[in-house]
């Protein structure tokens, strides 16, 4: 009883200042992988005119949206983008360096103040197999909980999407002829499998994983080798006659050695 009348006047008090606090103290974990994009949010939709906005990188100011939304960005070169509506912050193409905790305070009528504490892991290589074999294009996270929403896409379409909060698997294999009957997200990781790749689907494909918290976003390249060509070439050379071309190159090469290493040991003696 006594807890509910004290907080009753600690909300009442803030409410006749007419301005309401809410700090959040815990500190948001966010793992990524070098090479990733990560936006975190700020949790408010969109900044009133007055509000002021900072975000601070350990101790350093790394963003910050002044007054009339002046925007004024140090360090980190090129790698920052500050959303002037709701204050989220990108980092782009995260390096190691870019590790530690990121806090983020907004003060106006309002104030927030979150933390986050950014880890970066090994970068996913790009993908190289041999046509036939699958592609595993994989989230990096071991099981998918707060993670939202994941979106798969080849090239500028979407070919998957794992709603986690609804439990819903989007394929979009069967308008697109490319994918049919070949695509297989792992329900847990919400990494996706291509089964009997094809040349065709070698290019880029881009991973966006989103809950409320933050956003990651992953760029993956794909190679698909044609095996059966090669052989196929290899096949018609040597049944074409090729085996004596190949044979007589041999000899010649071998001849060629025998004669120069001959002069050599001359040369010496
Ligand atoms: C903030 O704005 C960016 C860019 O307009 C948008 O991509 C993002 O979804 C917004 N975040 C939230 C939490 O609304
Ligand atoms: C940030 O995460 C790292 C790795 O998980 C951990 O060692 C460290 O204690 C965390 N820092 C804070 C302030 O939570
Ligand atoms: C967002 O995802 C991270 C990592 O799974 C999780 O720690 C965090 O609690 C999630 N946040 C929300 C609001 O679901
Ligand atoms: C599904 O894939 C097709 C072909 O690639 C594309 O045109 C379409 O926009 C995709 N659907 C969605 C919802 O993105
Ligand atoms: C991965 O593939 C993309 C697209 O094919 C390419 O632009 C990028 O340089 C590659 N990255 C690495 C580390 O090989």
């Amino acid at each position: 009883m006594r807890n509910h009348s004290f907080l009753f006047w600690v909300v009442l008090g803030l409410l006749v200042d007419g301005v309401f606090v809410s700090v959040t103290d815990e500190v948001k974990p966010v793992s990524v992988m070098k090479g990733d994009s990560v936006i975190l949010s700020t949790g408010v939709s969109e900044l009133q005119s007055d509000d002021m906005l900072e975000w601070i990188f350990g101790e350093v100011i790394i963003a910050k949206i002044e007054e009339k939304h002046k925007i004024s960005i140090n360090v980190f070169r090129d790698r920052l983008e500050l959303d002037s509506q709701n204050g989220s912050l990108t980092i782009k193409d995260i390096a190691n360096e870019h590790e530690g905790l990121y806090k983020v305070d907004i003060r106006g009528r309002s104030e927030t103040s979150k933390r986050f504490n950014v880890t970066v892991r090994e970068g996913m290589m790009n993908v190289s197999v041999m046509e036939g074999e699958s592609v595993t294009l994989r989230t990096g996270v071991i099981e998918i909980q707060g993670h939202d929403l994941i979106l798969w896409k080849f090239e500028d379409h979407l070919i998957a999407e794992i709603n986690k909060e609804t439990n819903q698997f989007i394929l979009n294999d069967s308008g697109d002829e490319r994918f049919k009957d070949r695509l297989q997200p792992n329900e847990k990781t919400g990494s996706l499998i291509i089964s009997k790749s094809r040349i065709t689907d070698t290019g880029v494909y881009h991973l966006q994983m989103s809950n409320s918290t933050y956003t990651i976003q992953r760029t993956i390249g794909v190679t698909v080798t044609a095996v059966s060509v090669s052989l196929r070439d290899l096949a018609m050379i040597l049944g074409g006659g090729g085996v004596v071309l190949l044979v007589g190159a041999l000899f010649a090469l071998v001849i060629y050695c025998f004669k120069k290493c001959k002069k050599q040991r001359g040369g010496m003696i």
